[in-house]
């Protein structure tokens, strides 16, 4: 009853128990269940409450299979705040991009986020600058309503704040919420474009506009550039599961004089090739390609005695041999032994999980299983995060899905 009479009124509903919690403790979406599913479909804002108490303001999402709404405010005046949402997005925008250019990685890279949703408090967007190219991520249909207005103010901000000349023909769209689709151009007379990102001295070709992702893993950067004194002590380093690859290239270009690149996709290694040839400096007849699955390729690479002093291993989160689907933090219990068997004494090893279903204390619990069970002589040696351009908040696990472990070999 209440509910009901509220909701034509002032567009509050109570929210379940366990949201509540989340959100005191910084958690900013609310899932579906018995109570987020009482959203009206047509209600653009949410005021959530406790026991009839306002406590959060909601952007809503009625189409989204799994997160209803997410949180846009949680002090303040809420009927105020819906009125004047426009106005407090422009400022969230502004404060984001002001965050950026006082940072220090723009003098190493071209390529970083301009907006990294949650953590800037601009929730279910992804904004990138890549070289001059702005890609804007949508991974809420809430945000379709303000789409031309969002595009206006961003280009706007980024022109102001930072000194750019970006027009409505280098602002790309996607929406990540459904199908899978390519970004599209602003400006509907330019169905693709190819450019060329720099990121700590090395070129890569990035596409925009043709496939579902562009070329290069932006939130990657950062890892990268806390690696380079490790990565360039190196002789000789394998990148598994390579995609366009920015880590052997990176590893090229700091002096790394034996990389072998494994990817299943024939296309992405014929990418990385690609981005080999567009640096002059780096030399192809160093590099590898081995287009096969991970596990075949360190059989393969055991068998023909091959060691190395540093191993990325970056699986996507579930990955397809072409028989079998499986996912990545089980498939650790096959691929780490066989990775300790081409790693060498004093060799390090880089192993990714990229969702946030595993926490980072679990990722470790599993590796360090791993670890005992089948006898491997590794120890943990650090943790690796998402950090600078990517933001994440306290409380937020679904925002910090990139996790990473160094492990040592000691025999
Ligand atoms: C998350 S991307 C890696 C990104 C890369 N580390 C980077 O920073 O650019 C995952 C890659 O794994 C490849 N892949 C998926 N399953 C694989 C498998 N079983 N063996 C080898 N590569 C696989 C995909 O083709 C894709 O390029």
């Amino acid at each position: 009853m209440y509910q009901q009479r509220q909701r034509t009124h002032s567009k509050t509903y109570e929210l379940h128990p366990i949201s509540i919690k989340q959100i005191q403790k910084g958690h900013p979406w609310v899932t579906i269940d018995q109570y987020s599913e009482k959203f009206h479909p047509k209600e653009r804002f949410i005021i959530a409450s406790n026991r009839h108490k306002p406590f959060a303001l909601l952007i809503h999402d009625p189409n989204h299979k799994q997160v209803r709404a997410r949180v846009w405010a949680t002090h303040g005046n809420f009927q105020k705040q819906i009125k004047s949402f426009k106005n407090d997005l422009t400022a969230r925008i502004k404060t984001a991009i002001t965050k950026r250019t006082k940072s220090d990685y723009q003098k190493e890279r071209d390529h970083y986020y301009l907006i990294f949703a949650e953590g800037d408090n601009i929730p279910g967007v992804l904004v990138h600058y890549l070289a001059g190219e702005i890609l804007i991520q949508f991974y809420m249909d809430f945000w379709n309503q303000y789409k031309e207005f969002f595009i206006q103010t961003l280009t706007r901000a980024i022109n102001e704040i930072m000194q750019e000349d970006i027009d409505f023909d280098n602002i790309w769209v996607q929406s990540r919420s459904e199908i899978k689709a390519p970004a599209k151009c602003s400006d509907f007379n330019t169905s693709f474009r190819n450019i060329e990102v720099s990121e700590f001295g090395v070129k890569y070709k990035v596409t925009l506009g043709k496939h579902y992702d562009h070329g290069i893993y932006t939130d990657m950067a950062s890892i990268r550039s806390r690696l380079k004194d490790q990565i360039s002590k190196a002789n000789s380093l394998l990148n598994l599961y390579s995609y366009t690859g920015a880590f052997s290239l990176f590893a090229l270009n700091e002096g790394v004089c034996d990389v072998t690149s494994v990817d299943l996709s024939e296309k992405y290694l014929a990418w990385l090739d690609e981005n080999i040839k567009l640096n002059k400096q780096l030399k192809s007849e160093q590099h590898r390609l081995m287009a096969t699955s991970t596990i075949e390729a360190l059989k393969i690479l055991k068998k023909e005695n091959k060691g190395f002093d540093f191993i990325i291993s970056d699986p996507p989160s579930s990955s397809s041999d072409g028989n079998k689907k499986s996912n990545a933090l089980n498939d650790y219990k096959e691929v780490l032994p066989l990775i300790h068997n081409v790693t060498n004494t004093k060799g390090k090893v880089l192993l990714f999980i990229n969702t946030h279903k595993c926490s980072l204390k679990r990722f470790e619990d599993k590796i360090k299983t791993i670890i005992d069970q089948k006898k491997l002589s590794f120890k943990i040696e650090s943790q690796f995060y998402l950090s600078q351009d990517c933001p994440h908040k306290k409380g937020f696990p679904e925002g910090s899905y990139l996790k990473g472990l160094l492990l040592t070999k000691n025999d």
